[in-house]
């Protein structure tokens, strides 16, 4: 029987569990939104997982949406990054970047030049909020700012900021790259066939139109890590960052599940639910069909248990578990589950920016020494 503490073939690459550490955004980069020695120390902290997917990192300025959000465009953020990855290979741990670009989940104060940010439609996106500063200076969180759809010479630039993003990856010593499609941002904009309002070769009028953006990102990423090193991550049915329920989400999802298979992804990041759905919003039906057209490996994540994930792990419903919320407050998850030591709940208020107060100060469990 599979379980959870076994090791694990991704392709090319050796996990020493099926635990995956999701993508958390912690805003805690240093100056030029650089990796510091606060992070790597998180990070190692974090080891034990069978995978580490880093924090949502933006591949430009354009592509930023939060402060201190860390970036991978810059030698400075490469240089960085290298102290991360050390530290976690140092634990004998595996480690992929999230390379972002939030799209329209940004705030012209946050833009190059102070521009819109760019999207698939000029609408700015409902009840979604950047983290950026107020007219007074003081970080806030504020409404997102009216995108612009974006020229074709702008898409261009963000492909090739995706293949620059990659060779940094590269440099800064990752075992891969997850593409960031998932919660709302740039990809998920132009894969929404309601929020997409375009009617060119990147529109809303055909799954082939709507995937393209995150294809060709894929494909340039892919060109320089190798397609094993590649992950991708989708949420379909999400609402996070203004989603609009999609009528075409099973049709866009199973065509890029293919679409990746072709091109030989290490393997697509299902997110079931966000921290924000109280239960997981996508049918069990997608989930078994989903398994058919992708044909490599599958990480799920979203409101999981140890329990819930031994339970998709015997239906195979997905290879690798992710959690979120939960390696926030647990460094040592892995062990806590084997052992059934209980789990810390993580503090909100210390989720985004800060230092290392909620951040490096969650201790590992401490079993209690039994004298006799
Ligand atoms: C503080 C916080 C930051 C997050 N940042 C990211 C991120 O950078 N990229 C991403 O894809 N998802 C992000 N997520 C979503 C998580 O990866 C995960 O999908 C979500 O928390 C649901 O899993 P959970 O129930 O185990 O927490 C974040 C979630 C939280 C709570």
């Amino acid at each position: 029987m599979k379980a959870l503490f076994d090791s694990y073939q991704l392709g090319p690459i050796t996990l020493k569990n099926r635990i995956v550490m999701a993508p958390l955004t912690r805003s805690r980069a240093g100056k030029g939104e650089v990796p510091r020695e606060l992070n790597a120390e998180y990070y190692k902290q974090r080891a034990g997982a069978g995978l580490i997917i880093t924090e949502a990192t933006q591949v430009s300025q354009q592509g930023q949406g939060y402060l201190w959000t860390p970036g991978i465009f810059t030698q400075e953020q490469v240089e960085g990054w290298k102290k991360v990855t050390a530290a976690v290979h140092s634990r004998g741990g595996e480690i992929f970047l999230q390379m972002w670009h939030v799209g329209r989940i940004s705030h012209t104060r946050l833009q190059p030049n102070g521009a819109s940010p760019i999207s698939s439609t000029d609408k700015a996106a409902a009840n979604s909020f950047s983290f950026t500063y107020d007219e007074a200076g003081k970080p806030a969180q504020l409404p997102t700012s009216k995108p612009h759809n974006a020229t074709l010479a702008e898409l261009k630039q963000v492909i090739a900021d995706y293949e620059r993003g990659a060779h940094n990856v590269e440099k800064a010593g990752f075992n891969g790259a997850e593409i960031h499609g998932a919660n709302g941002y740039l990809f998920d904009q132009f894969m929404n066939s309601v929020v997409n309002e375009r009617n060119d070769e990147y529109g809303n009028q055909a799954k082939e139109t709507r995937t393209r953006l995150i294809l060709e990102a894929f494909e340039a990423v892919a060109g320089v890590l190798g397609s094993a090193h590649v992950g991708v991550r989708i949420a379909p049915y999400g609402s996070f960052s203004g989603m609009a329920p999609d009528p075409k989400v099973e049709e866009t999802f199973l065509y890029l599940a293919q679409q990746l298979t072709q091109r030989g992804a290490a393997y697509v990041h299902l997110v079931r639910g966000s921290q924000m759905d109280p239960e997981p919003v996508v049918p069990t039906e997608f989930f078994a069909k989903f398994r058919k057209a992708f044909e490599g490996s599958i990480i799920v994540t979203g409101g999981l248990t140890k329990r819930i994930a031994e339970q998709l792990l015997a239906d195979n419903i997905a290879d690798l578990f992710g959690f979120g919320s939960l390696y926030i407050s647990n460094p040592d998850l892995v062990e806590r589950f084997k052992n059934n030591w209980p789990l810390t709940p993580p503090d909100q208020t210390t989720f985004y920016g800060g230092d290392a107060h909620g951040y490096t100060d969650y201790p590992a469990y401490q079993p209690d020494l039994v004298t006799t």
